[in-house]
């Protein structure tokens, strides 16, 4: 049986002792809460990572960078590996977000040089996919969701792939306070799954975790985790606030 996880990410928000103070409150409440539903995870920028570590429970909170390096050391000033940062004891990292492949023109090579690092480095991958609005009313969006998870993670093998989970995340609801009605969004993880099925088999498909994001919160998170395909959420904004983000942990 698949997992649910709810992901928060942070973003470029937070100085490191206001995450950790985030991080401190999300641990407490994680386990104060009984018979939790879902799993988890901190997506935090790389210069909070050790902090953070320090004052969560890893087994019960996960821990993610928002991004790593597509080599795997040497010469990239500024640059932060896949080594480096399971080296602080996180066990996840984002890749592929929106944000990333449109501000700093992440290719599907490089996101397939950076999945496989990680990979290699023991992290689990939040890979995210998702179309611009542009896409979604010229109908294109299937299409491009498919590209992006072709080009980046489908050389992968069936074991590998046991590491991944997916989050669609459709641009235009990023950010902008406009959620994918829960009817899209199922429409789009089942489509997901059933190219992840194509790819790797029923059996594999069933078991892969696709979360939503996109202006996600306590309101609208329990209709769009009731949709038999949609396994948790990538969660920006209100990641940012625990009482919010436990609204949402706490709403499957
Ligand atoms: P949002 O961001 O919840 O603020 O819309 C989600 C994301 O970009 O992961």
């Amino acid at each position: 049986m698949r997992k649910n996880i709810v992901a928060g990410n942070w973003k470029m928000n937070t100085t490191v002792p206001e995450g950790v103070q985030l991080a401190k409150e999300v641990n407490a409440a994680v386990n104060a809460a009984s018979g939790l539903k879902c799993d988890v995870v901190l997506g935090v920028p790389f210069t909070h990572l050790t902090a953070v570590k320090q004052v969560i429970d890893i087994n019960k909170v996960g821990l993610a960078a928002e991004n790593c390096a597509d080599h795997s050391s040497g010469a990239y000033t500024g640059e932060v590996s896949a080594a480096m940062v399971a080296s602080t004891g996180a066990n996840y990292v984002i890749l592929g977000h929106s944000e990333r492949r449109g501000y700093y023109n992440e290719t599907p090579q490089i996101l397939k040089e950076k999945v496989d690092l990680a990979l290699e480095n023991g992290l689990k991958i939040i890979f995210c996919c998702g179309e611009s609005l542009e896409e979604r009313e010229n109908g294109s969006f299937k299409a491009v969701i498919e590209k992006e998870l072709r080009e980046s993670l489908f050389h992968l093998t069936p074991e590998q792939w046991a590491s991944i989970t997916i989050a669609y995340e459709p641009i235009w609801a990023i950010g902008t306070g406009k959620t994918a009605t829960s009817d899209q969004a199922q429409e789009v993880h089942a489509f997901i799954r059933s190219l992840v099925a194509g790819q790797y088999g029923d059996r594999l498909a069933d078991d892969t975790t696709i979360l939503y994001g996109g202006s996600c919160k306590p309101a609208n998170a329990p209709e769009l985790f009731a949709k038999p395909d949609i396994d948790g959420g990538l969660i920006g904004g209100a990641a940012l606030k625990a009482d919010s983000f436990m609204g949402i942990v706490t709403a499957f």
